[in-house]
């Protein structure tokens, strides 16, 4: 038996993520007003919000532009060192990139591109948020008192992105990173991955990537705040109906990683979703759960059908007539 690599813990958590929207006031909107979430500061035309278990100043950063998609997607570095050691290999390996100046409520920041042309950025120093007179939690251990608004979203929980090598993307993280893979769906033809969910820590996703099935690169699938019960994803959905906004998907449960979900479009196009759950992996040798194409097809357990759409939408949107069939 050959010994297992030794467990890297350079990256910390999923930090940030930077969304344009053509619709930047109504997007605000549905941040504030349905999900729950407070604006934390606009500047320099963008505005950025936080969930109120967010420790940090802020997880979301929304944008105008011309069309909807992510601009960056950040992760926390577990240390200053950590930060260079990674900066050290992706410069080594091939995937270098750029520092760029600090943020507001964040420190430098180093960018680069995975695989399929989504745009990262790794950091460690951040502002942590403390409430102001009027937000401050009765246990001093929270970090705010409860929002009680809207969906109440928590925290920033995962992301999904969509690539063209689901596999080549995954092992950028396994190898560079240090991310562990918790599961994996092979495609029907053998050639390569459907899925691949993956994470820093026990949390069963956190960086997820799923099959591109158009001609774009670089798009996002989905954003994902959570909430604390599945009780609460069946009240986002009440709420977002009344709203208006489009629900895609759920309230149901996922078969891989098992996570409560509701899927809707925030007016600007991207896919945001209203989270619980999911399971907790402490094992630390655990081996990836691979799903044969077979297997998968018979989804075991329960759960709604996914739209067929659900495979398709990304932002940023592509012209339908360059959408590829797989
Ligand atoms: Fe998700």
């Amino acid at each position: 038996m050959t010994a297992p690599a030794e467990p890297m813990h350079e990256l910390a958590h999923l930090g940030h993520a930077s969304l344009f929207t053509p619709t930047p006031e109504a997007t605000c909107s549905y941040f504030v007003d349905l999900l729950g979430m407070d604006l934390l500061e606009e500047r320099d035309g963008s505005s950025y919000l936080r969930a109120y278990g967010d420790y940090e100043r802020w997880t979301v950063k929304v944008t105008g532009a011309d069309r909807a998609g992510a601009e960056y997607i950040s992760w926390r570095t577990s240390s200053p060192q950590a930060l260079d050691r990674r900066v050290t290999w992706l410069e080594s390996a091939g995937h270098g990139g750029r520092w760029v100046d600090q943020e507001f409520g964040k420190g430098p920041a180093y960018e680069f591109d995975d695989p399929d042309g989504h745009t990262f950025r790794l950091y460690f120093e951040t502002e942590r948020y403390v409430a102001p007179e009027g937000k401050r939690p009765v246990i001093p251990v929270n970090i705010q008192a409860y929002a009680g608004r809207g969906a109440n979203v928590h925290h920033l929980d995962h992301v999904n992105l969509l690539a063209r090598d689901v596999r080549v993307c995954r092992e950028f993280w396994e190898e560079g990173f240090g991310l562990r893979t918790y599961e994996i769906i092979e495609r029907p033809d053998g050639d390569g991955e459907l899925g691949a969910w993956m994470s820093s820590s026990i949390q069963g996703h956190e960086l997820i990537y799923t099959q591109e099935n158009t001609s774009g690169h670089g798009r996002l699938h989905h954003l994902a705040y959570v909430v604390e019960s599945r009780e609460e994803v069946l009240r986002a959905a009440e709420i977002m109906a009344d709203a208006l906004i489009y629900i895609e998907a759920g309230p149901s449960r996922h078969t891989a990683i098992q996570g409560f979900y509701l899927y809707t479009r925030e007016p600007g196009g991207n896919r945001i979703e209203v989270a619980n759950g999911g399971y907790l992996v402490f094992a630390p040798d655990a081996e990836p759960y691979v799903w044969t194409a077979e297997e998968w097809a018979t989804k075991p357990g329960w759960g709604a059908r996914i739209p067929p759409e659900f495979h398709v939408y990304g932002t940023p949107v592509v012209d339908p007539e360059q959408e590829m069939t797989t």
